[in-house]
């Protein structure tokens, strides 16, 4: 569901993947496609090559149902939800993602929306229909977050998790940090280079981190809040000459989201700290009872990096489902 940077990524995925996960034991079979002009189907396995060049559906769809009408006229075990996000009311996402476990198919998503409006309501409604709701993607793209703790890190106590969770805001501080270029030249320059979109504001004010926070803070600290109970700062008010002078006293500035603190907001980090990354980077801490603090990094966006995260979250189901 979606068929834009994510959607055309996961299929390019599947498709380079496809024998080394049938010698696996899982064959994945891509039986619909569907954007917002209509759907490509096909229950025998819809032709890769016939719609992966395309932006848009439009003209090739052979089906006119879209959204929840699709899911719920075409037979599939599993749904990968890869629509826009929305973090007001989650559609069209929530929709998607409900009609699906309604009807006992797994879901997989990269769609914070969804999760950060229902997050408890959209878990229940897993459980009650015995299928899984995944969304490794939503918190880090590629890098591994959410799975690391469920599974390597079983049995300890989670503290805390800091980190940096958007890659927009990471580069924009790293350019003004070291080419000395104020806020809005750093900004047009990641608008040029298609870091950043037209519109930033999702990003450089700090709402797609306390999107990050609330995913965060409702699986992994069970908690129960939304996007109104995260403390927001972004990182427009930052100058050149606070950066400096963090710098001479051996800092960076970063933008940092912090569970279960609730809060987004630049902050020092210690040049040589391990949170210390730049470019586009995410990177996370995780502070544990028993294994002390692990940090991970990686990219948080790019169409096959977040497929990838999309695809273990299928293996993950898949797995889990035979043990
Ligand atoms: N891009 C990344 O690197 C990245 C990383 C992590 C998470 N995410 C998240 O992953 C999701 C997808 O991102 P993206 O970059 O692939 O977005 P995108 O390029 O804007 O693609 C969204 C797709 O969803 C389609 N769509 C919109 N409304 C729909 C509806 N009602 N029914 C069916 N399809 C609909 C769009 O169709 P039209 O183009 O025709 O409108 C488009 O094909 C977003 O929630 C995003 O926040 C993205």
């Amino acid at each position: 569901m979606g068929f834009g940077i994510v959607g055309h990524g996961f299929l390019e995925v599947v498709r380079r993947k496809k024998e080394m996960l049938k010698a696996m034991g899982l064959d994945i079979n891509v039986v619909s496609v569907t954007d917002i002009t209509g759907t490509v189907y096909d229950q025998s396995g819809i032709d890769f090559e016939k719609i992966q060049g395309a932006r848009t559906l439009e003209g090739l769809a052979n089906m006119e149902a879209t959204g929840q009408a699709a899911i719920e006229e075409i037979e599939s075990d599993l749904v990968v939800e890869v629509t826009p996000t929305n973090i007001d009311h989650g559609q069209p996402g929530l929709g998607h993602i409900e009609a699906a476990l309604s009807q006992g198919m797994h879901v997989v998503t990269s769609n914070k929306g969804p999760l950060v409006v229902a997050y408890k309501t959209l878990k229940d409604l897993a459980k009650e229909n015995e299928v899984q709701l995944k969304y490794e993607a939503t918190v880090g793209g590629t890098m591994p977050l959410l799975s690391l703790v469920e599974k390597n890190l079983v049995g300890n106590k989670i503290h805390s998790i800091r980190g940096i969770f958007n890659g927009t805001c990471n580069y924009i501080l790293t350019r003004m940090m070291e080419e000395k270029y104020p806020y809005g030249y750093a900004l047009n320059e990641a608008q040029e280079l298609g870091i950043a979109e037209s519109d930033p504001t999702y990003d450089v004010d700090g709402i797609d981190t306390a999107g990050k926070v609330v995913i965060l803070a409702n699986s992994i600290f069970d908690m129960d809040v939304k996007y109104s109970d995260v403390d927001v700062t972004g990182i427009t008010g930052i100058t050149t000459e606070a950066l400096n002078l963090s710098w001479d006293r051996g800092y960076l500035v970063k933008l940092i989201g912090d569970v279960p603190a609730l809060t987004v907001k630049p902050m020092l980090v210690p040049r040589r700290s391990p949170l210390a990354v730049g470019g586009t980077l995410n990177a996370a801490s995780i502070e544990t009872d028993l294994s002390g603090t692990i940090t991970v990094t990686g990219l948080g966006a790019g169409s096959i990096e977040t497929a990838s995260a999309i695809l273990s979250d299928i293996v993950g189901i898949y797995t889990t489902a035979r043990l």
